[in-house]
C-alpha cells in the first residue's frame, strides 16, 4: 500500500516534470520558438521566405540591409517632395512579405504600421514577430480589409512588379480607396534597366508605352512578372493620381526598380477637376 502511494506520486512528479521538459509553460513555449536575431533585435525569417521576397541569391545579410535601404528611400522620396514622414499618422505595407522593409520602422513613434500580404504565410511570420505593427493577409485581388481614407501613405515595393495589368488596375482603385485624400502611394516597377532582358518584339511594346507581362495567369508570385514604361505609368496605371516623382532606377531597396511617388488628389482639387462626379466615393 505504501508502495502504490510512492509510486502514484513519483508518476505525479514525472508527468509534472515531463511537461516542463517539453515546454508546455509559455516561457517554454518561447524558448522552443527562439529563432536568429538580427542586431536591430528583431527575428530573422527562414532562407526560403528570405528569397521569396529578397530575390533567389539573397541571404540574410541582404535581407536586412536591402530592407534597411528601401525604408530610407521611402523616407527620402518624401522628403525630396516636401513631406516629412515623421508627420504621417498611419503607414500600410502593401504587400509586405516578411516585413524585410517595415521592420526597419520598428522605432518609428507616433505612427501606426499595418503591412498585408497575399501570402498568409508571410504575413503568420509578421504577426508572429513583428508585434509594433498591425498586420492581416488579404486575396490577390481586392478589397483589402481597412476603411476608406485610413492611410497618410501606402508603398508597394516590387509588387504590381508580379501582377496582371487588369489585378493592377484593381488594387490602384483600393489602394486609392484606403488612402485619405492627399495621402501618397509609392509604387516600384521594373522599367528601362530591364530592356536587356526583353526579346525585340518585347522592347519594341515597351518602347511604344506599353506594359509587358509574363506569366500572368501565376499573378502574385515571382513566377509572373510585369515591366512599366514610364509613360504607360503616367498616362495609365496612375492616371487618378498625381505623379509627384519619377526616380529612374530609384527602388535602393530593390535594385534595379524604378520609384514613383503618387498623390490621391486633396477633396479641394477633385471638386474643381471631377464637377458633377465630386460626389463620387473615394
Ligand atoms: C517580391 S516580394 C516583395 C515583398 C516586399 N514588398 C519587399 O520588398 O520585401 C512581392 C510580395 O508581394 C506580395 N503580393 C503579390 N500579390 C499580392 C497581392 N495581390 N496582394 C498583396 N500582396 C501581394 C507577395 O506575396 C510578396 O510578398
Amino acid at each position: 500500500m505504501q508502495n502504490n502511494a510512492i509510486h502514484a506520486l513519483a508518476k505525479l512528479v514525472n508527468r509534472a516534470l515531463s511537461k516542463v521538459q517539453t515546454g508546455s509553460s509559455s516561457q517554454d513555449r518561447a524558448a522552443h520558438d527562439s529563432v536568429e536575431r538580427a542586431p536591430d533585435g528583431l527575428p530573422i525569417p527562414s532562407e526560403p521566405l528570405i528569397k521569396l521576397v529578397a530575390g533567389p541569391r539573397a541571404g540574410i545579410s541582404w535581407f536586412l540591409e536591402g530592407g534597411r535601404r528601401g525604408a530610407e528611400s521611402i523616407v527620402e522620396i518624401l522628403e525630396r517632395n516636401g513631406a516629412r514622414f515623421a508627420d504621417l499618422r498611419a503607414i500600410l505595407d502593401f504587400g509586405c512579405g516578411c516585413g524585410r522593409v517595415i521592420r526597419h520602422f520598428s522605432s518609428a513613434a507616433g505612427t501606426k504600421f499595418y503591412g498585408a500580404d497575399y501570402n498568409p504565410e508571410m504575413v503568420a511570420w509578421c504577426e508572429r514577430h513583428l508585434p509594433f505593427a498591425k498586420f492581416t493577409s488579404n486575396g490577390l485581388g481586392p478589397p483589402l480589409p481597412f476603411p476608406s481614407k485610413k492611410f497618410d501613405l501606402v508603398y508597394a515595393l516590387s509588387v504590381f512588379t508580379h501582377l496582371s495589368e487588369e489585378l493592377q488596375f484593381r488594387w490602384m482603385e483600393d489602394l486609392s480607396r484606403v488612402l485619405k485624400p492627399g495621402g501618397f502611394l509609392l509604387l516600384t516597377t521594373h522599367g528601362e534597366s530591364y530592356l536587356g532582358h526583353f526579346s525585340d518584339e518585347e522592347k519594341q511594346q515597351f518602347r511604344s508605352g506599353k506594359l509587358i507581362t509574363r506569366g500572368v495567369a501565376n499573378s502574385g508570385t515571382n513566377t509572373c512578372s510585369a515591366f512599366h514604361p514610364p509613360a504607360y505609368v503616367r498616362a495609365e496605371l496612375a492616371k487618378d493620381f498625381q505623379v509627384l516623382d519619377f526616380i529612374p532606377e530609384g527602388a535602393k531597396g530593390n535594385p534595379t526598380q524604378d520609384a514613383y511617388l503618387l498623390r490621391k488628389p486633396p477633396l479641394s482639387t477633385r471638386l474643381m477637376t471631377v464637377g458633377s462626379n465630386a460626389y463620387k466615393s473615394y
